[in-house]
């Protein structure tokens, strides 16, 4: 087994997000260090959520230096350039280039030279750049101005940044992705609070409440998230596309759903699962009734559940989301059981509507032994069933694994040592390698490339930097020092090119 198993012009690569790995994010208050190390990024919507909500960060933490990656990123390529890899997958910080979110309130030189730099670093070193334009980080300034994705004003706003990308990297970048994974941003943001921008639908349990009075933002928030999507692609292709060459697409995240039980109703919601999470949006439902990027609405199950709070598209904006991607990225992590609920079975709107639950034991049995993070199961034939489904539902697209990863069973080492020991990451990239090799060879689905979740340790969200997803460890406590894990060794030797040995 080593890359040769895979078709020849299959890429792999490592995948991260700016706010996870920039230093010198920039602190709300203007606190960190100072104005003058900001290198003239402004403030996203990150910045201001760990510093007003340090409780909802496990450790408190934030992104203000994260690993440094803005100053050590030609050690980094040269970690990716050592490992054998072929492309590296970050993101734009929208503020880091447009620091007042609009393209009109100027344009920060420097931002734009740092990512011409990393570019050229990457293809120097052979890497291929992906580039995602949106990781989360709504500039504050179009948060303060008009809600962010709450409005539909961002369309045009981030039609303006992207149309800044496209000009300024699109000569060297040839794969673009809009979006990371809608469904996260608005679900986790405008539902749950638990990440950026931290609102929380108030939806009263009441179990005599009608359909139209749970969770609205998340829905319009999705919404305007699509159209923005849309807006890019219709750039990108009637501007760019034809001299520049490149690729457009879109990465969205789902879990892979087993049914509780055998019940009609378990597998219903397993079904209806998919269209709430990889469909919610943007997929298509089975029968294909009906979504947002094949045919310009959402499916039929969200219409059912969601009823009028879910927005409408215009005839225009439906033709703007027809067939708006030159492929999908997908990341996938872990697989739960779907478990039929009532309406009002918890609290929060989303769930709610899918009117699923979503557990990863059975009688007490873990679906797939479990990473550090408790919401993790490793399971790897979920990659190969997603990918398979995917096909099946939506005409065969062609997709690339944008993000695939376990964090540490430990992440909490007390030695260096133990800390480079991961045999459960080495196996979780082994297994779900060979899973997508059988989506391809069996099930002829068009997967192009994986990416592994991540070069190294780094700012995980709302775990702060308790949580370590990197193939090369992170030292926080002593200047950020990056060593190996046990890991880059079989990756390493999966992706030789020299002498082709395959690993066991
Ligand atoms: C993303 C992810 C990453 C996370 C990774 C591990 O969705 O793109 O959230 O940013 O770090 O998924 O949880």
């Amino acid at each position: 087994f080593s890359r040769y198993s895979f078709p020849d012009d299959f890429v792999f690569g490592t995948s991260s997000s700016a706010y996870q790995v920039h230093a010198l994010n920039f602190a709300a208050s203007g606190a960190y260090e100072g104005e003058t190390n900001k290198h003239g990024r402004g403030p996203a919507i990150w910045d201001t959520f760990t510093e007003e909500h340090t409780e909802r960060i496990s450790d408190h933490s934030n992104g203000n230096v994260a690993v440094d990656f803005y100053h050590r990123y030609k050690e980094d390529v040269q970690r990716m350039k050592d490992m054998g890899m072929d492309a590296f997958r970050f993101s734009i910080s929208w503020s880091r280039v447009l620091p007042h979110g609009r393209l009109t309130a100027g344009v920060n030189e420097e931002g734009i030279k740092f990512y011409n730099d990393l570019i050229d670093d990457l293809l120097e070193n052979g890497l291929q750049p992906y580039v995602t334009l949106f990781h989360w980080d709504t500039p504050q300034a179009l948060e303060d101005k008009y809600g962010g994705f709450l409005s539909p004003n961002i369309v045009n706003d981030f039609r303006d940044f992207v149309d800044l990308c496209f000009k300024n990297f699109g000569d060297r970048v040839k794969k673009w992705i809009t979006l990371n994974e809608p469904w996260m941003f608005s679900v986790q943001g405008y539902d749950l609070g638990t990440m950026a921008p931290g609102r929380i639908s108030v939806v009263v349990n009441d179990p005599h409440r009608s359909l139209n009075t749970g969770a609205t933002e998340v829905y319009k928030v999705t919404h305007h998230l699509l159209l923005a999507h849309a807006a890019a692609v219709k750039l990108y292709k009637e501007k760019y596309q034809s001299s520049q060459g490149g690729q457009i697409g879109i990465t969205l995240v789902s879990h892979w759903f087993e049914p509780y039980s055998n019940s009609e109703a378990d597998q219903t919601a397993t079904k209806r699962s998919l269209d709430f999470m990889l469909v919610f949006i943007p997929f298509p439902y089975a029968d294909r009734f009906m979504d947002p990027l094949t045919n310009g609405d959402y499916p039929r199950n969200m219409h059912d559940f969601v009823g009028g709070r879910l927005p409408k598209f215009t005839p225009e904006e439906s033709e703007s989301l027809k067939g708006s991607y030159d492929f999908i990225g997908i990341n996938y992590y872990t697989t739960y059981y779907a478990q039929n609920t009532d309406a009002d079975y918890q609290s929060v709107g989303f769930m709610s509507d899918a009117r699923s639950n979503w557990t990863g034991e059975r009688n007490g049995i873990p679906i797939g032994p479990q990473a550090g993070v408790k919401w993790l199961y490793i399971y790897p034939e979920g990659i190969c069933k997603l990918l398979n489904y995917t096909k099946d539902q939506y005409r065969s697209p062609t997709i690339y694994i944008t993000e695939n990863g376990v964090d540490d069973v430990n992440n909490n080492a007390s030695s260096l040592k133990e800390a480079l020991s991961d045999p459960v990451r080495e196996k979780s990239y082994k297994d779900h390698l060979k899973n997508v090799l059988r989506s391809i060879n069996e099930h002829g689905v068009d997967v192009k490339g994986f990416f592994a979740w991540s070069l190294m340790d780094n700012f995980e969200w709302g775990s702060g930097y308790a949580v370590r997803f990197g193939l090369f460890y992170v030292d926080y406590s002593n200047n950020l020092k990056r060593y190996p894990k046990n890991s880059v060794k079989w990756f390493k030797q999966f992706l030789r090119r020299d002498s082709h040995s395959p690993v066991p």
